[in-house]
């Protein structure tokens, strides 16, 4: 259940509307994004927009290794209230990792385990979850498994997997919604030597670009309670710039909004190479055109800036919120750096022997929006589904509410690959190995196969709408030997 924090939250978004029985119905359908995403700069609320492509886009700082022992790089960073200038010269408080409002990317190696202490300023409990990683259930941030204020703790990574653009944020039970919305969020880069040598952009030219709505109350301050995010931020600036060499690109993209699904497009129609997805490397590049991402899904793309003309303007646009970045071409440079015809092949998918269905809803009979999956609300101390490690399965993951409710869906532990969506092909932002998905109105049987290896224990999965799953629409997995 959220606790009591969140629900008051959700109690001034309810506003003077809990006369009626329908108003959940209501709260859900006008959330932030949910069922009908609005976003428009003309209804910002009490803060205006400032005018395009005013500000730079801010490349967050790699978090450097505090020492290096025996192989494994130590990191070290705070939880920390802060304040930070995300609106042009508006001060705004916020949640973050490390002073940042994007935290600090922690670079890390495949076969190079690394081990972070995060410190916890924050006058409450918090934790972090390495989104997309394969690591033990004592180190995933279980939603109940805290840090306490005031406390530190240390989150072994093993870096086992491929590599892969991931993610951190926070992971508190019930309250991951509010957290993650007020800045608890950060990059987390794994590249693997076989990645390295294929030669694609690198090092200034490799660029994570962390994409999320927000609200602004009058005071600077992050509105969570509003119905409406009229802001889209690109690594924490409204619609920034970014001056680029005429030459390849790799462009990390992240959709880091709570509840929000981007319909990017670049230019007029340009061509964006898509090489990689949530689990790292696509088998082969794709040319795409429009690239769709639900919460917490991940694309990374190569543009090659030689294409346009040095001087030109190029615009990466959102269906719903319109002029996202803007790429300004202004010098040439060399570029070493090419997009290999083969990236890296899938792994195996061995035959699934158990298989599964999960319907995402919400209880739309109460007054406040209750989330579940099968029926149940999250209960960290129930295991819905037992899961042999080792073993392959086949989830079909349904969407059971009415027209205009949108879900994603969210393992933890590791990737799947999407098998079809109701009998028909998966989408192409469905290629790769996945581990987060978009799970639209209508979506009945969306099939998905995983493999779960190595680790054992309790994990969650959920619908990564933050504030579907902090009211209550997660479930435990629990893996055993
Ligand atoms: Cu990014 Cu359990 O989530
Ligand atoms: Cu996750
Ligand atoms: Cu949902």
């Amino acid at each position: 259940m959220p606790n009591r924090r969140s629900v008051l939250a959700l109690g001034a978004v309810a506003g003077g509307m809990l006369a009626t029985a329908k108003v959940s119905t209501e709260i859900v359908a006008r959330w932030p994004g949910g069922a009908n995403p609005r976003l428009s700069p003309a209804a910002a609320g009490a803060l205006a927009a400032p005018p395009p492509f005013s500000v730079p886009l801010p490349i967050p700082r790699d978090l450097r290794p505090i020492a290096t022992v025996a192989g494994v790089d130590i990191f070290r960073t705070d939880i920390t209230p802060a304040t930070v200038e995300i609106l042009p010269a508006v001060r705004t408080r916020a949640l973050t990792f490390g002073g940042q409002f994007v935290g600090p990317t922690i670079r890390a190696r495949t076969g190079r385990p690394a081990l972070v202490q995060f410190v916890n300023r924050l006058d409450m409990a918090a934790n972090v979850h390495l989104h997309g990683g394969h690591v033990a259930a004592e180190n995933d941030g279980f939603p109940t498994d805290v840090i306490d204020p005031g406390h530190s703790r240390w989150y072994t990574y093993p870096n086992s997997q491929p590599g892969a653009t991931l993610w951190y944020h926070d992971h508190a039970h019930g309250m991951e919604s509010e957290d993650v919305y007020r800045g608890l969020h950060g990059f987390y880069l794994l590249e693997d030597d076989a990645e390295r040598g294929l030669q694609l952009p690198r090092g200034e030219f490799d660029v994570p670009i962390l994409l999320r709505d927000a609200a602004f109350a009058a005071d600077g301050s992050l509105d969570y309670a509003s119905f409406e995010r009229p802001f889209l931020l690109a690594n924490g600036r409204p619609q920034p710039f970014f001056r680029v060499a005429a030459r390849k690109y790799r462009l990390r993209l992240l959709n880091a909004g709570n509840t929000r699904v981007l319909r990017l497009t670049l230019g007029d129609g340009a061509t964006m190479t898509q090489v990689g997805s949530d689990g790292g490397l696509l088998p082969a590049p794709v040319a795409r055109t429009e690239i769709v991402l639900a919460s917490a899904e991940r694309q990374d793309v190569v543009v090659d800036f030689a294409r346009f003309p040095l001087g030109s303007q190029v615009v990466l646009r959102d269906a719903t919120a319109g002029p996202v970045l803007r790429f300004d071409v202004v010098r040439q440079a060399a570029d070493p750096s090419r997009v290999p015809a083969v990236l890296r092949p899938l792994p195996p998918a061995p035959a699934a022997t158990v298989t599964r269905d999960v319907t995402m809803s919400f209880d739309l009979t109460r007054q406040m929006p209750v989330g579940m999956l099968n029926g149940h609300v999250f209960d960290p101390n129930r295991v819905d589904f037992t899961v042999k490690r080792g073993s392959t399965e086949i989830w079909r993951i349904g969407n059971g509410d009415p027209p205009g409710f949108d879900h994603t869906f969210h393992m933890h532990m590791t990737h799947f690959r999407v098998l079809d969506r109701d009998g028909a092909r998966p989408t192409a932002d469905d290629a790769g190995l996945k581990d987060t998905i978009y799970v639209p109105a209508g979506a009945r049987n969306v099939r998905v196969q995983a493999t779960f290896p190595n680790h054992t224990g309790r994990y969650v999965y959920h619908c990564h709408f933050l504030e579907h799953s902090a009211a209550g629409m997660m479930g435990v997995i629990e893996i055993v030997p």
